[in-house]
């Protein structure tokens, strides 16, 4: 069965529907999926979530977009709600330097105050880095001895050269609709150069839909079209991409039974 390892369920396109989403994830090949905060608003509505339904699981962070909202308060209440099984990590964290939202300085400083976080709570980080792959890099090296419990690179958009060095630190990178695309041959190389055991699958959902829904509403059920794509660039059968997707997202997550 597929996982979609990074969706947004609170999102105000999906979440009109997110309970019939949930209720037919079977009958569309899904096991488990994670509904990714990146406020606070969406991280404590993800956990509402994750505790009614049995296979839906959440993080909690703050997007590099918002990352001058983070405070103390909204991070003791993280820390709080970590504690919750259903709470597999802490993301979407990270860089963003194509639309710097916020300040370069505040954007770093609000991913390192998370890693802590993550650390002190014993769980994997889902990194959004965008056009800021060097920094990322830098600055996981800087806290590398903080990311024993994971680290996942979600929407992998960097090179395949980059690949190798965020290897070094043992990241997952997880791929989406955008392998799809016509212009995708960066993502589709660096998927190629992805560890096998590093590999995940995702939607982003409500953004990003795979072709041929591309620029149309993104949902979980179409992470089976970034499974055909990811078994053609791998020549892998889809069988076998499913289930090593599953094993490693579980491995990442690890509270994900
Ligand atoms: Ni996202």
């Amino acid at each position: 069965m597929l996982i979609d390892s990074h969706c947004h369920l609170t999102d105000e396109r999906i979440a009109p529907v997110a309970e019939e989403v949930i209720a037919s994830m079977s009958s569309d090949g899904l096991s488990d999926l994670v509904t990714v905060g990146y406020d606070r608003e969406s991280s404590l509505g993800g956990l509402a979530l994750a505790k009614e339904h049995p296979h839906v699981w959440c993080t909690l962070g703050v997007h590099p977009h918002d990352a001058d909202k983070l405070d103390d308060e909204t991070l003791a209440e993280f820390r709080a709600l970590a504690a919750d099984p259903k709470v597999v990590g802490i993301g979407e964290i990270g860089l963003d330097y194509f639309y710097d939202l916020s300040p370069r300085e505040v954007q770093k400083d609000a991913f390192f105050r998370q890693i802590a976080l993550a650390e002190e709570c014993g769980l994997p980080v889902c990194l959004h880095v965008r056009d800021a792959y060097g920094d990322c890099l830098e600055a996981l090296k800087e806290c590398e001895p903080m990311l024993k419990n994971g680290v996942l690179l979600h929407c992998y958009s960097g090179s395949r050269e980059m690949v190798r060095e965020f290897s070094r630190l043992d990241a997952y990178f997880a791929f989406g609709g955008a392998i799809t695309f016509k212009n995708a041959k960066k993502n589709v190389e660096a998927l190629a150069a992805v560890p096998r055991d590093r590999l995940l699958l995702e939607t982003d959902c409500p953004y990003m839909a795979p072709v041929p829904y591309r620029g149309k509403t993104n949902f979980p059920k179409y992470v089976a079209l970034v499974r055909d794509k990811a078994a053609e660039v791998t020549g892998m059968s889809a069988e076998e991409v499913e289930r090593i997707t599953a094993e490693n997202t579980k491995r990442l997550f690890k509270r994900m039974k």
